[in-house]
Parts: C-alpha cells; structure tokens; sequence
C-alpha cells in the first residue's frame, strides 16, 4: 500500500485527509525571538535588569554549583579563578554569568568579542591593562583570529605575553609579564575551537535551557524591576513561549507590557500576555515563523525527511549558520526535529503541532 504524504487534518468526507494550504503566515519584519543582545535602547534596559550576585540567577543549578565551588576553592588559597569556557545556545546568560563571577570575586569584568580582536594589538591592549584577579570575557571565542590565539596561549598559560620586536633579520622576542587574570570565553559552537585553545581552560561549562518554572520566575522578577503589574499565570504564559531563554523571555514580557498599557489593561494576566503573543505571531510553544516555516517544508516538500541544511535554509531565507546555532537547538530541545547524517527530519510532535497527520498515523485514516 502506498503511503500518503503529510496531510492536515481533519481527513476529506473521501477519507483522504485534507492538503493543508497555508501553513505559515508571511514573515515578521522583526526578530521578536532572536536570541541576539540588543544595542540598543533596550540594551540599556537589558542591564538594569541583569542579575548581579548568584542570589539573584535564576536557574542553571548545576552551573552555579561547581563555580560557587571554585569560587571558594579560589579566594581560600588567594588565588585566581580557573580560566572557564561556558557554551550553549545564545540568550541563555553567558556574560551575565562572567559579571557575576567578578562581583562574587570582587573583581572588575573587561567584556570583548572575537570579532572585536581581529589585529594583534587589540588582544595585547587589553592584556596589559588586565589588574590582578581580573576577568576578561570574549564572547564568541570560536571566532579569533590564528594569531590573536597565539598570543593568549602563554597570557593563559603563563600570564605571560610574547611579542615579536623589529622585523626580518633583526626581529627578537620580548616576554612581558602580566597580571595574573582569568579568561572566561564564551561559545555557541563549542565543537568549532581549536584543541589548543580549549585544553587551556580549567573549567569547560554548558549552559541549558531554561524550564518554564525558572522562566516564570525569571519574568517575575523583572516584572517587578520594571514596575509592570503581572500575575503568575501572565508570567508562566511568556515563559512557554520563550523557547527556554530568559532574554526572549524578558524581550517578550516588554512587548506585552506596551500591549498591557495601549490596552489600558490592569496587569498583565494570561490572556493579555497569550492576545499580545499572538499578535507578534509567537505561538504557545514560542516558535516564530521561520521555526514553522522550516518544519513545514520537511513535512510538505520532503515527506517529513531527511532533508539538507542548505535546503531549508534556501527555503527559509536564512543562513545555515543561525539556522544550525539558533533555530535547531530549540527545536531539538522540544523534539520537534532530529539530526541524522542524512539530513534533518521532522517528529511526530512536529506534525501535530502544524496540524499534520504523522505518518504512520495516515494508514489507519484510509476506508
Ligand atoms: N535575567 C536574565 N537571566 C536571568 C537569570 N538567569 N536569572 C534572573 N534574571 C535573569
């Protein structure tokens, strides 16, 4: 018997069930859900709310556990903390992490990113000026050039720098010392750093997801920073839909604030935030447009799959690389797409939740 390609339900009067048209609406012109720190305006408002002592972090427990650890283990012998390396998906907290590293070590953070450190002199200038205990975090690590790594190797190693004096013929090494200092790097793309550069690190860290419950509490407390009245089920309303990280959630809960105020609504409560959610076009489980634009086209164009990355990212307008670093993880976290080595495929969840028929459910439609 042949089977049928993805079909939406409910099946036709014919027991075929019906072609679903339009899956996804047209694009949003703008990225309510990306996970990328804002520059702006908001970026300022990102700050106030940013936690700075671990008693105010919500969730990571794990995390949190083995660096109050080091943290103790460190200031009881005097010394530095370990250079630690945190990865995972972006949004999830990595800088605020190594801001409250250097308050807990009453030290200062220098914050930087690979892109940032593109010549020789950039690193070094930052090096030098480093006081003793301090922490410089470069975001993106993934991404320094192949001489900027040369130059942390022995800072890292050695708190040492070696800088090449003159040229040609008459060119010498000069070391110079530094201060003693700890580098925390941050990656979404763990897998993309050099060995050396990651065997440096004393501390290989992963940030996770965020679950609801922390995400509610993560809104609640902002909430009340920004002395927006909101209930607990208006707060567990834009944790569902904040793909398990706090800067959406926190992105998410300002836009149904002025959704809240425009509407001259008292506080916001579970259907204020899922109205103002909904005309964003997040859905209740925080996917966006390109989210379900990508599943459909496994599930309409390529019987669920395996299907190629280059494909769905011809398909959704997007690069392969926020494809792989932005929308799989998420979408893999709730199991709504697997990775195979033949491509991407989409799960039973994902069919129900677009209001497919998975397939192997199809047969048993058929008279
Ligand atoms: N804001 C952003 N991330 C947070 C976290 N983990 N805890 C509390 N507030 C936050």
């Amino acid at each position: 018997m042949a089977i049928i390609s993805s079909k939406k339900q409910p099946p036709e009067p014919n027991g075929q069930p019906k072609q679903r048209r339009e899956s996804v609406k047209t694009p949003p012109d703008d990225k309510i859900l990306q996970p990328e720190a804002a520059i702006d305006e908001q970026g300022k408002q990102e700050e106030s709310i940013r936690p700075q002592r671990f008693a105010d972090y919500i969730g990571q427990k794990d995390l949190k556990d083995v660096l109050d650890i080091a943290i103790k283990a460190a200031k009881s012998r005097g010394e530095v903390l370990d250079h630690l390396l945190l990865y995972g998906p972006p949004g999830l907290g990595k800088t605020t992490m190594a801001m409250i590293l250097a308050s807990e070590m009453g030290v200062s953070c220098k914050i930087t990113s690979a892109p940032a450190l593109e010549r020789p002199r950039d690193i070094v200038g930052l090096l030098v000026n480093l006081k003793p205990g301090d922490i410089l975090f470069v975001d993106e690590i993934h991404r320094l050039s192949r001489m900027t790594e040369e130059i942390l190797y022995p800072a890292m190693e050695d708190y040492r720098l070696d800088i090449t004096i003159g040229k040609g013929s008459s060119a010498r090494m000069r070391s110079l010392p530094l201060s003693k200092f700890t580098l925390v790097g941050a990656t979404t793309r763990v897998g993309a750093l050099t060995s050396p550069l990651r065997d440096r690190f004393g501390l290989i860290q992963k940030l996770r997801f965020y679950e609801v419950p922390e995400l509610s509490k993560i809104v609640l407390r902002s909430a009340q920073l920004l002395q927006t009245p909101i209930t607990d089920n208006g707060a567990t309303e834009i944790a569902k839909r904040s793909r398990g990280t706090p800067r959406i959630a926190n992105r998410l809960l300002k836009r149904v604030r002025d959704y809240a105020e425009v509407k001259v609504c008292a506080e916001i409560d579970e259907t204020v935030a899922s109205e103002a959610l909904q005309l964003f076009q997040v859905d209740p489980c925080g996917l966006d447009w390109t989210d379900r634009r990508m599943l459909s086209v496994i599930i309409e164009q390529f019987n669920g799959g395996p299907v190629g990355l280059e494909t769905i990212a011809a398909a959704t307008g997007e690069d392969t690389q926020t494809i792989e670093e932005v929308y799989e993880p998420y979408l893999m976290q709730i199991g709504y797409l697997s990775r195979t080595p033949r491509g991407r495929t989409a799960t039973k969840a994902a069919y129900k939740h677009l209001g497919f028929i998975p397939p192997n459910e199809q047969l048993s439609l058929l008279p």
